[in-house]
């Protein structure tokens, strides 16, 4: 052999060997729990381990979070769950917020019409009625098998014992002290200068999760910590009052389903625009050869992006919580519509979002937000995300009963054409108005393959939550990509307006991004450090389960 050839072949090996393997997650036998702190999912997972369903451990992880996830994690916000049980029954749940009693669609306007900025994201005007304790207990009364009290007790020790301070906790904390600074009258635990390593023990909260521990749901909701509740959210300059609190219910609505080549997909319904708008995007990709084309290749970026701008301009123009509007859901998901608005669509230049408006439908009449999947060792399967809205909601935090509150009201669409804290326009399908809830893009989903349980995924990100949800899918179903590797991937975002495809920085080849702009597009890579955190888990084909944690956050996947 000669020597060239003698080099070539060892090049060759060296490549090989080189090219870095795909990450696979954590692998567990019968259950698993991953959320965005390790801390929860131990909670959620030790639950599991004691006999409880993945319905207990939803209790468990959610409330967990609260303590150990302050940045999202919540009390004083709400959320979303979709289920589906061995048996097959599907079914989700609405613990979104609401708009207070004596909320009006003009409520953040000034005398001539125009938003006052940051009165629907900072302070006590921006909270909307939080639903998450009645989440909780709704869930636990239909499906739970342990004792509230057992499942509430590790948390509420965790609360007491305390939780270290990450490196990512500590620059979260620091970067958002101005504005608690702003939010509140008086100091709050987190002005303190926290240090990766600290411990931060909440022992208000601990006091607050022991009276619902032994009180039960009405105690936040009729009881003394409603009663504190409202008082501080009006001594504040808020409006919510203690009938608010008594009034609101979790609601069990039918999620949205839909099916993408063998995939059953599962996902939230209205008040979110999750599962609508992710249907709608995978109905128009589905006849796209998309992994002829390649993963994140010029042609697989154009068909989604273009989905995704005609998806996001009907979410302006139709959604909002139905139990308010009148939303044409069948046709919004129907193959033929979605088939319809992808007409006008070619490779060879982009769709302008000027020239997208919402479909014509006959109508017969953050990044902050976490979410957390469960498979428990009976197979059931839970998604779920919830969220204060902001980071830290609207910074605003009750010392007293030892949590923040959201800012939701600022997913309502403050005046129809003006955009929200994503960038999201609104239309009247989304005005304020009184015991409404807030459109949401909360897209916690679980897919089926074959009749069985498939996947369980979800992500924080506001507008952003449905693509990612959307390209993790797609990961592994298309790209043929495991669930580690799958959400180690960069992600890419568009949404109708601002007309840009939002980029993580250094996740795409310059040829791509060349021939993209060649072609038209604008790319932003500036604004998103990261787009989306994803928690998911996959069912793999010997049974076992693997998680997908987001390296992007502290996230991680416990089981056994
Ligand atoms: N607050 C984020 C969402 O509900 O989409």
């Amino acid at each position: 052999m000669k020597i060239r050839s003698i080099f070539i072949i060892s090049l060759s090996f060296l490549l090989i060997y080189c090219k870095k393997k795909p990450e696979i997650g954590v692998i567990t036998e019968k259950a698993m729990v991953v959320s965005a702190r390790k801390e929860a999912s131990k909670i959620g997972s030790d639950i599991l381990k004691k006999g409880g369903n993945a319905f207990d451990a939803m209790v468990a992880t959610e409330l967990a979070l609260a303590v150990a996830y302050p940045y999202a994690g919540n009390l004083g916000g709400g959320g979303f769950m979709v289920y589906r049980k061995n048996d097959g029954e599907i079914g989700a749940l609405d613990y979104r917020e609401k708009a207070p009693l004596a909320s009006h669609k003009d409520m953040y306007l000034d005398s001539l019409g125009n938003v006052v900025e940051g009165k629907s994201v900072l302070g006590a005007m921006a909270v909307g009625v939080p639903g998450t304790v009645a989440g909780v207990f709704e869930t636990h009364k239909k499906f739970g098998s342990l004792p509230i009290e057992e499942i509430l007790q590790p948390v509420i020790d965790l609360a007491n014992r305390g939780v270290i301070v990450t490196k990512k906790q500590e620059k979260r904390i620091r970067e958002y002290q101005p504005k608690f600074l702003k939010a509140n009258k008086d100091s709050i635990l987190f002005d303190k200068l926290w240090k990766e390593n600290d411990t931060i023990k909440y022992p208000a909260l601990a006091e607050t999760l022991t009276r619902i521990q032994k009180k039960g749901r009405d105690e936040f909701y009729k009881g003394e910590t409603a009663k504190k509740l409202a008082e501080f959210i009006q001594n504040n300059g808020g409006i919510i009052t203690e009938e608010d609190l008594a009034k609101y219910e979790a609601k069990w609505r039918t999620p949205i389903v839909f099916e993408y080549d063998d995939l059953r997909i599962i996902s939230m319904s209205p008040p979110s625009s999750g599962g609508v708008c992710l249907a709608q995007i995978m109905n128009t990709i589905e006849s796209y050869d998309l992994d002829q084309y390649g993963h994140n290749s010029v042609k697989s970026i154009q068909v989604i992006t273009e989905a995704e701008r005609r998806a996001y301009a009907d979410r302006s123009h139709f959604l909002g919580d139905p139990d308010f509007v009148n939303i044409p859901l069948d046709t919004l998901i129907s193959k033929q519509y979605s088939n319809r608005r992808m007409s006008d669509f070619s490779f060879e230049k982009p769709t302008s979002s000027e020239d997208i408006s919402h479909g014509n439908i006959e109508m017969v009449e953050s990044d902050e937000t976490t979410h957390y999947s469960i498979v428990d060792q009976f197979g059931n399967a839970v998604s779920v995300t919830t969220t204060l809205n902001g980071a830290y909601g609207s910074k605003l935090y009750c010392s007293e009963l030892g949590f923040f509150l959201n800012n939701e009201m600022d997913d309502f669409s403050s005046k129809p054409g003006v955009p929200n804290m994503f960038g999201l326009i609104g239309a009247e399908a989304n005005k304020i108005e009184p015991e409404k809830r807030m459109l949401s893009s909360m897209t916690p989903t679980i897919v089926e393959k074959n009749g069985k349980l498939y996947m369980v995924v979800g992500t924080p990100g506001g507008s952003t939550i449905i693509t990612s949800v959307l390209q993790t899918i797609l990961n592994v179903h298309e790209y043929k990509m495991g669930m580690q590797e799958a959400v180690n991937q960069p992600r890419f975002h568009h949404q109708w307006l601002p007309d840009v495809i939002k980029m993580e920085p250094n996740g795409f080849s310059p040829k791509v991004k060349n021939k993209l702009k060649e072609l038209g597009y604008e790319l932003d890579e500036t604004n998103s450090p990261v787009i989306g955190k994803v928690d998911a888990i996959l069912v793999l084909p010997n049974g076992k389960l693997e998680g997908g944690a987001d390296h992007r956050g502290d996230d991680t996947a416990v089981g056994f």
